[in-house]
């Protein structure tokens, strides 16, 4: 065999051992996004959800002076309701932001289409509020960042439906370069104006400056506000929510986790609290992996891990998703390094697009705790059908097609015989 062509097969059986029909997408250049409309339009224009039936509206304007007002309603073009929120701005060395508007609004119904304009100008735009029962479908993505893989991700994300939009953490990568984030927020806007996006911090977020700026998260904090008092945290870096029967927990890896760290007792306290009569599902994003079999980022949960593995163990959370690893790994139920039935289904997600690449090179032999890995760009979907069953699904890009390539269904731990017990709400069953 001619020399290269045997190079190459080496390194396709080396990075390919979870399918065999695919060939791996290489990186793909900067999307660039411009702002074409007058500076008093809004852009950048996303939605969030706060507490049970309020949804904040997000967007950036050159011009200054427009007011941080949202006009909105059920029909199209006719708006019966105004609300009222605040603006921010901020500088990051020689850059200054746009006028940063935060409106939320409400009550809102479930399920429910609203159209709106953000300060009394511009174009309409429109979402549809989350279900208040199950089923309920979320999107997951990591490691979104802003090429033309990012954008092929959106697309197969929006061509078919779903709720809510959660990601662990690494959004715009712009390392500094705060344009970025403004073209970020263009890139996305057309997705995240329409559903609501929620989010937790990644490493690219820290835009740490010794002495200038050590606290960072100046931007990420100022673009992308999260609920977090709502949820008695005093940090954006980590907060919950309730959405449709599930509770969902936002934690910050770049932030103190620690067993006397405020996250931590905000943690404990939150867990406590939960009732799962009311949220029988409880999820957990964060951003640097616990378990990973990947080459890229070995270790760097492993505190995080040490410190709260167990409080989530015991509260029986069902599922922990990651991203920081650009690829897509799922583990089985694992708690201390070991299969249990009762501890989180733990998966890996931070395949969205960004401009590093994938991380193609794993550990050999694989663990026996992992049930499927690969270096690809995608997406995932877990679809909570009820109180008990959910269907999780890895949706790889594949050229210009979002193809189905892990699937798996599992029950919630709540419901099981076994492992629900002595958590709230199980006695009701
Ligand atoms: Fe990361």
């Amino acid at each position: 065999m001619h020399r290269s062509l045997l190079l190459l097969a080496i390194f396709f059986l080396r990075t390919h051992d979870a399918s065999v029909d695919f060939t791996r997408q290489p990186p793909r250049p900067l999307v660039n996004t411009y702002h074409d409309g007058p500076e008093s339009h809004p852009q950048q224009v996303h939605v969030s959800l706060v507490g049970n039936k309020y949804m904040k509206v997000s967007w950036v304007t050159d011009e200054h002076n427009v007011p941080s007002v949202v006009d909105f309603g059920k029909v199209s073009g006719k708006y019966d309701s105004l609300a009222t929120g605040e603006t921010t701005s901020y500088s990051y060395f020689l850059y200054s932001s746009g006028k940063i508007h935060h409106v939320t609004i409400g009550p809102l119904d479930p399920a429910t289409t609203y159209y709106y304009r953000c300060g009394g100008t511009g174009p309409e735009f429109n979402f549809r509020t989350p279900p208040e029962k199950f089923p309920i479908e979320f999107v997951v993505v990591g490691d979104l960042g802003q090429t033309e893989w990012t954008s092929s991700t959106l697309d197969h994300i929006n061509a078919s439906n779903y709720d809510v939009l959660l990601l662990p953490g690494d959004l715009s990568y712009a390392d500094t370069h705060q344009p970025l984030w403004d073209s970020f927020g263009r890139l996305v806007g057309p997705y995240a104006s329409q559903r609501p996006w929620m989010v937790t911090e990644g490493n690219h977020e820290q835009e740490i400056f010794p002495i200038i700026y050590p606290k960072g998260f100046k931007a990420y904090n100022a673009r992308w506000p999260m609920p977090h008092e709502e949820s008695g945290s005093k940090s954006n870096l980590y907060y919950s929510f309730d959405v449709a029967g599930t509770h969902i927990i936002m934690l910050g890896s770049y932030t103190d986790f620690g067993v006397d760290s405020d996250q931590y007792k905000w943690l404990a306290n939150d867990l406590e609290k939960v009732d799962r009569l009311l949220t029988p599902w409880l999820i957990v994003l964060l951003h640097a992996p616990w378990y990973n079999s990947n080459a890229a980022h070995q270790g760097e949960g492993e505190s995080m891990r040490l410190a709260m593995e167990q409080v989530l163990y015991d509260s029986r959370v069902d599922m922990v998703f990651a991203g920081h690893v650009h690829a897509y790994e799922r583990f089985t139920r694992v708690f201390n390094n070991n299969a249990t039935p009762c501890g989180p289904i733990y998966v890996t997600i931070g395949d969205g697009g960004n401009r590093e690449g994938l991380a193609m090179i794993y550990k050999e032999p694989s663990p026996s705790i992992s049930l499927f890995r690969e270096a690809s760009f995608g997406h995932g979907r877990l679809r909570i059908m009820n109180e008990t069953h959910a269907r999780w699904s890895w949706h790889r890009n594949n050229d210009s097609a979002s193809v189905v390539a892990d699937e798996v269904w599992f029950e919630s731990l709540r419901s099981s015989p076994s492992c629900g017990q002595n958590i709230q709400g199980h006695d009701e069953l």
